[in-house]
């Protein structure tokens, strides 16, 4: 009886620690080096010699380098830095990358757009090596919105469905959307699209979608809410940027959140937050990177060092998977 009182009381105390971890997040994980100029980030490993590849918004998309996720990251130049060819205000100030491989060529998908506007398009630029001065300005991908359209064609990335490709994209307005791209992934827009996940609240803010094929599911997470400006306006509180999945067994629809709501009906369970001194974080992409397994990269402010967009912060987590859904 002692023994078993014992016991129960082991259980019941490891429950009440399993209940207040679900809203407890990790702090992110190291990185030394450049550690700002880190909005929307999308990473990859080089195959060739290891070496990592950080994309992110602002100087026609910012290119660092490091040895290991962990750092240390160098600043290498820009992406484009003669702007993007697409015709469309906003094309020498490009957002939201997003890299994939596809077959042994580098694609970063971008975005052109100026800021609350729906005349934007999505563009592509490819390299076999994604050092700086190597990218071939593809140009426009056949994805663009104007204010007759649904959604706004910005915040691009791809996912593979067997032989076939699919992008992501979208941002308020209607939310997420995606289309089917053409067999080497460089046009879209010949298939029609389709929204993948809506919110009716509020200013319907969701976007940056990243999508990812895990364990018999697709995984679709967004960000949700107030991204940018908190320094001369910071939102009330709970309105700021988290990170949200959904998933479902197709890559085309029918994403739920983990309460079975859909999220074309506002669904979507929360992945991260803020917490601590991260605050706002969101412009997430995943990887399966070959030595922490699935990461989240996202940017996120630290409270001790400022809220500019310019001091937003580069934080990465290794994903740890809990009754399959992602946790940080
Ligand atoms: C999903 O991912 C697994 C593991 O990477 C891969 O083997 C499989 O082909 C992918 N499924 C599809 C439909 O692409
Ligand atoms: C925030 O910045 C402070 C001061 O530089 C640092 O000590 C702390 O580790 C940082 N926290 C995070 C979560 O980045």
């Amino acid at each position: 009886m002692r023994f078993l009182n014992f016991s129960f009381s082991i259980l019941f105390s490891s429950a009440l620690l399993l209940a207040s971890s679900v809203t407890a997040y990790t702090n992110p994980q190291s990185c030394t080096g450049t550690c700002t100029n880190a909005h929307d980030p999308s990473i990859i490993r080089r195959d060739s010699d290891g070496t990592y590849f950080r994309f992110s918004t602002g100087g026609n998309i910012a290119i660092h380098t490091a040895p290991a996720i962990t750092g240390p990251w160098t600043y290498k130049g820009a992406m484009l830095p003669s702007c993007s060819k697409i015709s469309l205000s906003g094309n020498c100030d490009l957002w939201a990358p997003s890299v994939h491989k596809v077959g042994s060529t580098y694609y970063v998908y971008y975005s052109v757009s100026t800021f609350g506007s729906q005349n934007s398009a999505i563009g592509l630029a490819t390299s076999s090596t994604m050092d700086v001065g190597s990218w071939t300005d593809v140009g426009a991908t056949g994805i663009s919105s104007t204010s007759s359209k649904s959604y706004n064609a910005i915040d691009p990335a791809l996912i593979q469905v067997g032989s076939s490709y699919y992008l992501n994209f979208g941002s308020f307005w209607g939310d997420l959307y995606q289309v089917q791209m053409s067999s080497d992934a460089k046009k879209g827009g010949g298939g029609s699209s389709y929204q993948i996940a809506y919110t009716s609240s509020g200013t319907h803010a969701i976007e940056g979608a990243y999508m990812i094929n895990y364990s018999g599911y697709y995984y679709l997470f967004f960000s949700a809410g107030i991204c940018c400006g908190y320094d001369s306006s910071r939102p009330a509180s709970g309105a700021e940027y988290k990170i949200k999945v959904c998933r479902s067994t197709s890559a085309t629809g029918g994403f739920v959140d983990k309460n079975g709501v859909s999220c074309t009906n506002g669904g979507g369970t929360v992945v991260l937050e803020s917490h601590d001194k991260v605050y706002g974080p969101g412009g997430q992409s995943l990887y399966n990177d070959p030595t922490h397994g699935w990461i989240i990269v996202y940017h996120y402010v630290n409270t001790s060092i400022g809220y500019a967009d310019g001091q937003k912060q580069f934080g990465w987590n290794q994903i740890k998977w809990s009754n399959g859904w992602p946790t940080v």
